[in-house]
């Protein structure tokens, strides 16, 4: 195993304060407390050369998980194991052998030049020269950013920012790469083609991944095994394809009319948001086709929208069927 957790538990310590200035100079003497259990209990297991989804809502506990493996933090209690080091030592030798990208947090230098960067990095990391012209030019390549790469990287797009991005994460030659939400905000193409980057790193350079995405299409074409993570506990690890099939069941349609409506809801769909000039609902997936059909020639439409279900519902099914099964 290349990362191997056991138990691993990690409870942040939250300062209280009362409210107003009075509030806070008597909180200075009288020192409150709260505590707030991120993740519990968790063990996972990852082999080598693993390309593995992290999925969940907003607050589930995946950064704070990231954030451990990768030794930013510490954990409150249990083990974890990654590339056979203790990652909260930040030992050399495990520093030179993963590494971390995190779509709200930048590596690169914004006054310098991104050429000017990795260059900086090579040094870093002692990179040997070939090494390091190598990598540069295979991931300068599939990217298409010669133009780019004297450009200030303050004056790149999110999207142009994010592939140099990963570009410096990779120079080095890491065995382990976590992702955490890479794809946040970015348009549908650069979307796109760091998926396609990403798939090419794991598979011809058997790099293991582990990403975080709140984009489920990310999850679905490049993970084969992902694991969901629900108020800080595992609630399904396995086969995407066979979890997205069980769970994903529904698609969410927005419909807006020309003219105030009356409407009225197609059997076995849940109403989501309602008014006169616009309705959001779901539809279960195996009949959404004729449902929405008909509801176009029964109604005067002025837009129509159809959307995947989201991470939320998803895991709410997942949850109610442990329930149920328990
Ligand atoms: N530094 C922190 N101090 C206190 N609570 C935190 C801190 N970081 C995260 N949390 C809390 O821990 C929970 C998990 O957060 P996080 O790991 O960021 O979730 P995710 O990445 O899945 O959205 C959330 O409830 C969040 O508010
Ligand atoms: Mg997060």
């Amino acid at each position: 195993m290349i990362i191997e957790t056991n138990n691993l538990t990690k409870t942040y310590k939250l300062f209280e304060k009362e409210a107003g200035l009075k509030g806070s100079i008597k909180s200075l003497f009288n020192r409150k407390f709260t505590y707030k259990t991120a993740l519990s209990d968790f063990n996972l297991e990852i082999k080598e050369g693993e390309f593995i989804g992290l999925i969940g809502p907003n607050g589930a506990g995946k950064t704070t998980l990231v954030k451990m493996l990768t030794g930013i933090i510490a954990p409150t209690s249990g083990k974890l194991s990654v590339l056979g080091y203790h990652p909260n030592k930040l030992e050399n030798a495990f520093k030179k052998q993963y590494a971390v990208v995190m779509g709200q947090k930048s590596q690169l230098f914004f006054e310098l030049s991104s050429a000017d960067t990795f260059l900086l990095f090579k040094e870093l990391y002692g990179i040997p020269r070939e090494e390091f012209q190598r990598n540069l030019d295979y991931f300068v390549k599939i990217f298409e950013v010669e133009k780019l790469l004297n450009v200030q990287v303050r004056t790149l797009s999110l999207g142009e920012r994010m592939k140099m991005e990963l570009i410096v994460a990779l120079l080095h030659n890491p065995k382990v790469l976590f992702l955490d939400e890479p794809t946040i905000g970015l348009d549908a193409v650069a979307q796109k083609q760091i998926r396609m980057f990403l798939k090419e790193v794991n598979e011809k350079r058997g790099t293991t991944i582990i990403l975080t995405s709140h984009y489920m299409e990310d999850i679905k074409s490049l993970c084969k095994r992902c694991v969901v993570v629900n108020r800080g506990e595992k609630i399904y690890d396995g086969c995407t394809d066979a979890l997205f099939e069980k769970y994903q069941t529904h698609r969410k349609i927005s419909l807006s009319f020309l003219e105030e409506t009356n409407f009225v809801i197609p059997e076995n769909c849940t109403m989501v948001e309602q008014n006169p000039l616009k309705v959001i609902f779901m539809v279960p997936i195996s009949n959404s086709q004729e449902i929405i059909y008909s509801l176009m020639k029964k109604y005067t439409l002025s837009d129509i929208t159809i959307e995947e279900d989201e991470i939320g519902s998803v895991v709410e099914r997942i949850y109610n069927d442990r329930l149920v099964k328990q």
